[in-house]
């Protein structure tokens, strides 16, 4: 099930040697249940910091951040945890595959610790992303795009409400790329999930019906 996101005045900085940088300020914006959003922005702009923020994996200095029920700069560590672990699918560019599981067990992992395992989905996932000839392979025995395609039905296995993709196809070419992005977009439409994706391509963010453009942290 998928609930509400609402972003308001949410501030992010590091510290480093040279002093604190700004990386996000006042970033405000709300997602209805279902809705699609585009993230774009030039490179350093704040978009994965903002996709960790609300995927729970880094702390705001400040603003509010709520999904559904849970008021995100409000959590403990363990509530954290809860969190990510059953309210939202994160996938990143690097595939994050378990090398020692096969496909499969790789598509199942994520659905088993939210205790949301569905053979039919899972089943129905693998034939949709082309994998279903694949399910006992390991990792490296992958193309890129395979692996891909891997992290994609590992994190909608898992049915979260609300599915984080920073740069999800960046490390393919250009037409496997759009093939990916859609049959991603189409996943997340019909699994009901809410979906914030990242994406230094206008053209794949053109195919997505909402588009928030960061420039130096903040919303333009
Ligand atoms: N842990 C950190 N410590 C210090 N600075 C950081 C840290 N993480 C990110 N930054 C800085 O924050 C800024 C935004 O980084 P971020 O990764 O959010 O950018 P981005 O928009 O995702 O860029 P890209 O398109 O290259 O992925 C950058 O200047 C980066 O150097
Ligand atoms: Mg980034």
């Amino acid at each position: 099930m998928s609930s509400p996101l609402i972003l308001k005045r949410v501030r992010k900085s590091f510290s480093t040697q040279d002093g604190p940088i700004h990386v996000l300020e006042d970033v405000t914006f709300s997602l209805k249940a279902g809705e699609m959003l585009a993230i774009t922005g030039e490179s350093g702009s704040g978009k994965s910091t903002l996709l960790h923020i609300v995927g729970a994996l880094e702390t705001s200095d400040g603003g509010e951040i709520r999904y559904g029920d849970y008021d995100l700069s409000n959590l403990s560590e363990n509530q954290r945890t809860q969190f990510r672990r059953s309210m939202v699918g994160i996938i990143f560019q690097q595939y994050n595959l378990v090398p020692s599981l096969n496909v499969l067990a790789n598509v199942r992992l994520h659905a088993r610790l939210a205790g949301r395992d569905d053979r039919d989905w899972t089943r129905y996932l693998l034939d949709r992303l082309g994998l279903d000839s694949l399910a006992g392979r390991y990792p490296e025995q992958l193309s890129g795009g395979q692996q891909q395609r891997v992290a994609i039905g590992r994190t909608l296995a898992a049915k979260p409400g609300l599915i984080l993709a920073d740069e999800p196809t960046g490390n393919l070419d250009e037409r496997s790329s759009g093939t990916v992005f859609e049959l991603m977009s189409d996943l997340a439409e019909e699994s009901g999930a809410s979906m914030i994706v990242v994406t230094h391509s206008n053209e794949l963010a053109g195919r997505i019906s909402r588009n928030l453009h960061l420039h130096a942290g903040r919303v333009e």
